[in-house]
């Protein structure tokens, strides 16, 4: 059987920032041939979170099957690619470490070209992979899109100049959104990873059982917090806390499964109206025409209607990614290194590995 020929640059991508071990094969920055993802979900589980030297251990006796994977299902081969890219900041830094090490050993016994990525910015790419009528960038807009990145780690609102140049205009103050998920699975019982089990549940409650807090900061603020309502729940949930601060009245063990889904469905109001209202407030301040989505917290239903309601309501183009690019992986990182590569961005050997975005304050090219 003949192949066509794979779109150029053709880059594989490396992802290993936190507990996914991830390689994928892309093409011209939107064709995706492969992307595997090795979860290490069942590792973590029983920890109700990432432990960092579970995940290093992990990704380094994945990281090989999981390259040799992508290549396999891309039909391709090294001597196809173009370039290597790995996700080196932000992240766990025993993690971002394996996978730097692995792309900067690949490129360089097979004299490839190496680009070092941007983990957040790679999420904003995300919506753009895919092979339908979609996919693509957006380009040739008078205005510059903005971006709302939504995951584990970060929740950050950008206007975004250009696939390398974003402007951080809002981040959060304190909890990212994607862990206060997390930190209502824990408290309600529902194991880890929290925020799909939230979502899920939150389906079959009703979401004014409980008015727990949206938080808007000053009346000009485009950042975010949610550490209030991580509290206002456990405290609802488990009563007040007694001495130590540690032991507390109760536990969510004692919840029936139609309280718990009123939990679920209450916090899930709470906190996609916190990102609902930067939205609007970052649309009425800055003329935009597009909505960039990323991060896992955008693979959440009720995020994801309420953005299609913001889209018809406002007449702009709210671009998601497909539910496999949400969460990490790595076609996202080879996505955006098309750009760097077209831009004649290369990486050299120095290239390390970070814990901070590239992007966390101001307008930077990346
Ligand atoms: O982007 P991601 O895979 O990793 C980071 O870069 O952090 O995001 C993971 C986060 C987790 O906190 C997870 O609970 C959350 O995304 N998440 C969701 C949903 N699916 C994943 N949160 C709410 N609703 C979902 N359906
Ligand atoms: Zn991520």
């Amino acid at each position: 059987m003949t192949h066509a020929p794979h779109a150029r640059p053709l880059i594989l991508g490396i992802e290993t920032s936190c507990d996914e071990t991830a390689a994928a094969v892309v093409g011209d920055g939107t064709h995706v041939y492969s992307n595997v993802i090795a979860t290490q979900h069942d590792l973590h589980s029983r920890y109700g979170g990432v432990v960092p030297e579970i995940a290093s251990r992990a990704h380094l006796e994945r990281i090989v099957p999981v390259v040799r994977d992508a290549l396999g299902e891309a039909g391709a081969t090294f001597d196809d690619l173009d370039a290597i890219a790995v996700a080196h900041r932000p992240g766990l830094i025993g993690s971002l470490l394996v996978g730097t090490s692995a792309a900067k050993a690949l490129a360089w016994s097979r004299g490839l070209k190496l680009i070092g990525v941007d983990h957040i910015v790679a999420h904003l790419h995300a919506c753009h992979l895919g092979a339908g009528p979609d996919a693509g960038e957006t380009t040739g807009q008078p205005n510059p899109a903005l971006g709302l990145v939504v995951s584990g780690g970060h929740t950050s609102l950008f206007r975004v100049h250009g696939p390398l140049d974003v402007e951080v205009i809002g981040r959060t103050i304190d909890d990212a959104v994607g862990e206060a998920y997390d930190k209502a699975a824990v408290i309600l019982g529902l194991g880890y990873p929290g925020g799909p089990a939230v979502d899920r549940l939150a389906a079959a409650g009703d979401d004014h059982a409980h008015d727990l807090p949206v938080s808007r900061l000053g009346r000009e603020s485009l950042d975010f917090s949610f550490s209030g309502l991580k509290t206002a729940l456990l405290y609802k949930v488990c009563g007040q806390p007694l001495g130590s601060g540690k032991q507390f009245e109760r536990d969510g063990s004692a919840l029936t499964d139609r309280q718990r889904a009123d939990f679920a469905a209450s916090f899930q109001r709470a906190a996609v109206t916190a990102l609902m209202v930067k939205v609007n407030r970052a649309l009425d301040r800055f003329d935009a025409d597009t909505l960039l989505v990323g991060g896992g917290v955008s693979a959440n239903s009720r995020l994801r209607s309420e953005l299609d309601a913001l889209a018809r309501a406002r007449n702009i183009t709210v671009r998601l990614p497909a539910p496999e690019h949400c969460l990490d992986n790595a076609a996202m990182i080879a996505g955006l290194a098309a750009a760097r590569y077209r831009a004649g961005m290369f990486d050299d050997w120095t290239l390390t590995a970070s814990t901070r975005s590239g992007v966390a304050t101001g307008r930077v090219a990346v």
